[in-house]
């Protein structure tokens, strides 16, 4: 899906994304604040991310586009960060840290425990769309390993049993409602 490239060899084009959808604007707007060099590569993922919650296919073809940035490269610096997404996270998330530490204390045995019991495989979100299951590589708590984190509360020194039963928890305040 190639954009039309401005004159001057960048993809600045100011005319509205086709799809109309304002938050495009948001985009634009910080690739513009950094005129458009390749070195705001992440600052624009992250207000990216910040808008639509996620990285789809077609935003990063648009970033790639309008920075002139290769694609590859784009998905490269995108994957390389835990902290963005590729698909739209539910309601509550619950993050699992993957890193060394977390990982040699049982992290894995916490996301497996996670994931059946809520029936949702890890990196996915259940089909109601109140819980995502996540990773991340090393949360920077590492003191505290092993470390989860639910709707952006960390949990250290996390069981499988007492992660369960926090995500039990709000789950059932969710069904309250
Ligand atoms: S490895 Fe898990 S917090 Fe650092």
């Amino acid at each position: 899906m190639a954009k039309k490239q401005s004159s001057n060899g960048k993809g600045q084009s100011k005319a509205p994304h086709p799809s109309g959808d304002e938050r495009y604007k948001v985009i634009d707007r910080t690739m513009k604040r950094f005129k458009y060099e390749k070195d705001a590569l992440l600052e624009v993922l992250h207000a990216t991310q910040e808008t639509f919650g996620f990285l789809s296919d077609d935003l990063l073809i648009y970033i790639s586009n309008h920075l002139q940035v290769p694609l590859s490269q784009v998905y490269g610096v995108a994957t390389f960060y835990h902290l963005f997404t590729f698909e739209p996270l539910g309601k509550h998330n619950c993050i699992i840290c993957t890193g060394t530490a977390c990982h040699v204390k049982g992290s894995a045995s916490i996301a497996e425990a996670i994931s059946q019991k809520f029936n949702v495989p890890i990196g996915k979100t259940t089909e109601d769309g109140l819980l995502s299951l996540t990773t991340a590589r090393c949360l920077g708590s590492c003191g505290l390993a092993p470390v989860t984190v639910l709707d952006g509360e960390v949990h250290g020194k996390a069981t499988d049993e007492s992660t369960i039963e926090r995500v039990e928890r709000v789950l059932a305040n969710e069904v309250k409602v």
